[in-house]
């Protein structure tokens, strides 16, 4: 049988955190949907298009690639979920510091379909410090994020940020 898992997200933008951490959940399943958040609770830099294409940039020369899928959701997780043939949500722990919230939110997740059990994968050590927004952070105030995110995400990232704290405060 064919194993599939959800692995949800903002993804505002894709780092090279969230690749290492869908390199780790391949060992494990067969196959990963990147489910991108269309109404993430944050307000996104980048719109649900820009995350898609960004997500499929870094991923077309994978060598892992045909076993990865690219999609969107809109709603509760849960729900999306259910219409996949899957039960499972893979999501990354970096730090003590994530569990509090993964915690929440899987036991909600639970609750909401106790059908579906979410599986948690320890980020690798090189990238236990990046997050997304920290990395938008870095970029805004005209810090270096290379080796850090895919090449394509850093160019948009320089493009919408670059110049951003000499035009504003920040
Ligand atoms: O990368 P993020 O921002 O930590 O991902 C969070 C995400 C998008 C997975 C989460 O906010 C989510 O599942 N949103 C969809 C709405 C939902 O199902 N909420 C209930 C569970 S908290």
């Amino acid at each position: 049988m064919h194993s599939i898992a959800v692995y949800p997200g903002s993804f505002d933008p894709i780092t090279n955190g969230h690749i290492d951490l869908l390199e780790r959940a391949l060992k494990l399943f067969d196959n990963i949907i990147i489910a991108v958040a269309a109404n993430p609770g944050k307000q996104p830099l980048f719109s649900t298009e820009e995350r898609l294409e960004m997500l499929k940039d870094s991923l077309a020369q994978h060598p892992l690639k045909d076993r990865v899928k690219v999609d969107l959701f809109q709603g509760l997780l849960v729900d999306y979920v259910q219409s996949i043939p899957t039960r499972a949500i893979v999501r990354g722990l970096r730090a003590i510091s994530d569990f509090e919230y993964e915690f929440q939110m899987a036991l909600m997740n639970r609750k909401l379909n106790a059908d579906i059990e979410t599986a948690f994968i320890m980020t690798g050590m090189r990238w236990i410090y990046i997050s997304s927004r920290m990395i938008k952070e870095v970029v805004r105030s005209g810090g270096d994020v290379s080796g850090l995110v895919p090449d394509n995400v850093q160019k948009r990232l320089t493009e919408r940020l670059a110049g951003f704290c000499k035009n504003s405060l920040c």
